[in-house]
C-alpha cells in the first residue's frame, strides 16, 4: 500500500501543499518547528481518522482559517481517494472517493505504522501506552475489533457513572449485573483478539530481533490480562474464551466493594498489559536502554509483518525524527529492511545523517514554515 499524492489545505501551519510521494523512501528535512511532524500527523489522521497528538480537532485548523482539509490518493489493490475535513462550524467529515462515510468504514483504507522518539519508551512507559500501541494496530486491520472496543469503552463509562452514583444511592446497584454481563462479554472479545495479535507479534518480532541484535537473546512478548500478575503469566499461555470470561466474572465479584468505594471499574481489558522479556527476564525492570530500544524496533518491524499477513499489503511507515535516536548500524538496518518492503516517510533535521546511497534512491523534500519544496 502506498500514498501516491498528498494535499493539505489550512492544516496546522500549512496553507496549501500538494506533493507526489516516492513509492520507496521519502525524506522530509527541515529545522525545528517548520512542519515536519505536522505532515506525518496529517497522514496519520487519514489512516485513523484522528490525530495522535491532540483530541481537540480545532487545533488541526490553521490559525485564522475556517476549515482544514487533508486529502490523499492511495494505491491499494485499487486506487482510493481519502479526505478528512475539520471545520470550526461543522462536524468532521470523512470521505472515501468523495463520498461521506463513518469513521468505522473510513479506517483501514490507509494503514500506517508510526514510529516517534516517544515510541522508544514503549517498554518503559505505562501499560496504557502499550495498550494504545496494540489498539492502534488492531483497529486498523479489524473493523469488528474497532466496534467492540467502542462499545466496551461506552460500557465502562456508564458503569463508572453508576458506581459513582451508588455511593449515596445503593438502589442503583440493581442495574450493575446487566453492565457486568456486557463488560464480561465485550471484555472477553477484546482480550482474546489482543492475545491473538500479541502471539503473532511475538512470532514476527523474534525474527526481527535476531536481525537487529548482535546478542543471542530471545525476545518474548506476552499479553497479560488484568486477572494475571506479571509473575504468574508464562510465554505461550493462551486463554480460552470461557477461561477469560470466567476470570472476569470472578474478579468482578471479588472486587465489587472496592469498585463502589473507589467509584470506577477495576476489572477488564482497560487494565491489561503487554510484557516484554529477554531470556526470561523482564525487560522493563532489568533491560539496558539498548536492549529496550532493540526490542521496540523489533516490535515495530513485527507490526509491519503482521499487517502484511493480515491484509496482504505492507503499511506506510512514518518515522518522525527517530534516525538521530538510533545508532548508525540500526539506522542502516532499519532503512534497508523498510526499503525492500514498505513506503517510508522519514523526517529529519539533518540530511547528513543519511548515506549518499540512501539519499540517491529517496525523494528529498525540504520543509520551511509550512511550505514543501521538492
Ligand atoms: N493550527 C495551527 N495553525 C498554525 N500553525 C500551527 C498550528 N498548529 C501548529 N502550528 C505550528 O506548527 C509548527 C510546528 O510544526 P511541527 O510539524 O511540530 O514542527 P517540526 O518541523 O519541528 O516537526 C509550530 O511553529 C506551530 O506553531
Ligand atoms: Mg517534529
Amino acid at each position: 500500500m502506498r500514498i501516491i499524492s498528498l494535499s493539505l489545505r489550512n492544516f496546522r501551519n500549512y496553507r496549501s501543499a500538494d506533493l507526489d510521494l516516492n513509492k520507496g523512501l521519502n525524506i522530509f528535512v527541515g529545522d525545528n518547528a517548520q512542519g515536519k511532524t505536522n505532515l506525518l500527523e496529517a497522514i496519520y489522521v487519514l489512516s485513523l481518522s484522528k490525530s495522535y497528538r491532540t483530541s481537540r480537532e480545532a487545533e488541526l485548523i490553521r490559525h485564522g482559517a475556517d476549515a482544514a482539509i487533508i486529502r490523499a490518493q492511495v494505491e491499494k489493490l485499487a486506487a482510493v481517494d481519502l479526505t478528512v475535513q475539520v471545520s470550526h462550524t461543522e462536524k468532521k467529515r470523512l470521505l472515501v472517493n468523495q463520498k461521506s462515510t463513518t469513521a468505522n468504514s473510513f479506517m483501514g483504507r490507509l494503514n500506517t505504522v508510526l514510529f516517534i522518539p516517544d515510541s522508544l519508551q514503549l517498554v518503559k512507559g505505562s501499560p496504557g501506552d502499550r495498550r494504545r500501541f496494540l489498539d492502534v494496530q488492531i483497529c486498523q486491520i479489524d473493523p469488528v475489533y474497532r466496534n467492540n472496543l467502542l462499545k466496551y469503552q461506552r460500557v465502562v463509562r456508564q458503569r463508572n457513572s453508576l458506581l459513582k452514583r451508588a455511593w449515596d444511592n445503593r438502589s442503583v446497584l440493581a442495574q450493575l449485573p446487566a453492565w457486568d454481563n456486557q463488560l464480561a462479554d465485550l471484555g472477553t472479545k477484546i482480550i482474546l483478539r489482543r492475545q491473538d495479535i500479541v502471539q503473532a507479534l511475538q512470532y514476527h518480532s523474534r525474527g526481527a530481533h535476531e536481525r537487529i541484535s548482535d546478542e543471542r537473546e530471545e525476545l518474548d512478548l506476552i499479553y497479560q490480562p488484568c486477572f494475571e500478575t506479571e509473575e504468574s503469566i508464562a510465554p505461550g499461555r493462551q486463554y480460552t474464551c470461557s477461561e477469560v470470561e470466567e476470570a472476569l466474572r470472578r474478579e468482578l465479584k471479588e472486587i465489587r466493594t472496592e469498585e463502589i468505594r473507589r467509584g470506577y471499574t477495576l476489572v477488564g481489558p482497560q487494565r491489561d498489559d503487554l510484557v516484554f522479556r529477554i531470556n526470561d527476564q523482564d525487560l522493563k525492570k532489568y533491560g539496558s536502554q539498548g536492549q529496550q530500544r532493540t526490542a521496540v524496533l523489533a516490535y515495530i518491524l513485527a507490526e509491519l509483518e503482521l499487517m502484511y499477513a493480515e491484509t496482504g499489503e505492507y503499511p506506510v511507515v512514518l518515522l518522525d525524527d527517530v534516525m538521530s535516536e538510533l545508532d548508525r548500524t540500526r539506522q542502516m538496518l532499519l532503512l534497508s529492511i523498510l526499503n525492500q518492503k514498505a513506503q517510508t516517510i522519514v523526517t529529519t533535521t539533518d540530511l547528513d545523517s543519511f548515506t549518499a546511497e540512501t539519499k540517491q534512491r529517496a525523494s528529498v523534500f525540504s520543509i520551511e514554515q509550512g511550505r514543501v519544496i521538492q
